[in-house]
């Protein structure tokens, strides 16, 4: 353990070749620790004190084995908005905000019920939840070590109108009960080439059969959960917007569109019963 500050900046430096955000990344991690802005700017000296230095040396020895910063931290950003998150669920990712700014954009009325499936952190129930207090939120996960994750988030942000279900998918919902199902469930195939470098994250946040396998299964149970002209919208990889079209169109759904994210990807699909 070093007490020194500057030893820190010096080993983040020193590492720079291989990890090349290190030293934003400390930066930003010790104005965590209050450490003041001046002296992160300047790389000035000061004294740490036991405590952070030790909050330091595990800073280091998890961000050199490929720990996100976001678990690290525990804490991520989404729609704006903190949440807490740990190696029980999917750090949040940018383009999903794109779901929740859709349904934001919705005409719901206030007795509405929408269920997401597949919550991991809560993220998506959350923020919607946090603008509109009004409507009946459901949100699911198999995991239930996920779901504690999510009752944590809710607890931040007293979001209360948002009730957390352990449930394989929609299974516990009723026939026509919901207006709108939602989810960005798991769309990677088991030999993705990516998930080696997601091996922090939980690989039932991210892998599932074929890589299609949780549309077709969520798009089953919803046509039977839906309200006649309910909606359903799915988070998916660029290039299976084909894919989850022929899935809902196989199901009898209508209206199937699909909407590019912020890079011009293909990213989410939704569909009317
Ligand atoms: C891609 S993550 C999405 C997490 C969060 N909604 C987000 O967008 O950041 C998919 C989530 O689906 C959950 N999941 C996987 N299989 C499931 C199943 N059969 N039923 C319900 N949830 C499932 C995982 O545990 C994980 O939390």
């Amino acid at each position: 353990m070093n007490q020194d500050l500057k030893y820190y900046f010096s080993l983040a430096r020193s590492k720079e070749p291989q990890h090349q955000n290190i030293l934003r990344d400390l930066k930003y991690f010790l104005k965590s620790l209050e450490v003041s802005d001046a002296i992160i700017t300047l790389e000035d000296e000061y004294d740490l004190s036991a405590e952070e230095a030790l909050k330091l040396d595990t800073f280091f020895s998890s961000y050199l084995v490929g720990k996100p910063l976001d678990y690290i931290m525990n804490e991520s950003e989404f729609m704006g908005h903190k949440f807490y998150v740990d190696s029980r669920v999917l750090i949040p990712r940018p383009e999903t905000e794109l779901i929740v700014e859709w349904v934001l954009g919705l005409s719901l009325n206030k007795n509405s019920t929408i269920f997401e499936v597949g919550t991991g952190s809560g993220c998506i129930a959350i923020s919607i939840s946090l603008k509109k207090n009004e409507l009946k939120i459901l949100a699911g996960d198999l995991s239930e070590s996920a779901l504690e994750v999510a009752r944590i988030n809710r607890k931040l942000h007293n979001t209360y109108n948002v009730t957390y279900v352990q449930s394989n998918w929609l299974a516990c919902s009723l026939e026509s009960s919901l207006d709108l199902v939602i989810s960005n469930p798991p769309y990677l195939k088991p030999n993705d080439p990516h998930i080696s470098d997601l091996d922090h994250e939980p690989l039932m946040a991210l892998t599932t059969e074929n890589g299609s396998q949780s549309f077709f299964q969520i798009a089953s149970q919803a046509i039977y959960s839906l309200k006649f002209g309910g909606r359903i919208i799915f988070e998916h990889g660029y290039s299976q917007a084909e894919e989850v079209s022929n899935i809902l169109k196989d199901f009898g759904y209508k209206n199937i569109t699909t909407c590019k994210d912020f890079q011009g990807l293909d990213r989410y699909t939704f569909a009317n019963k």
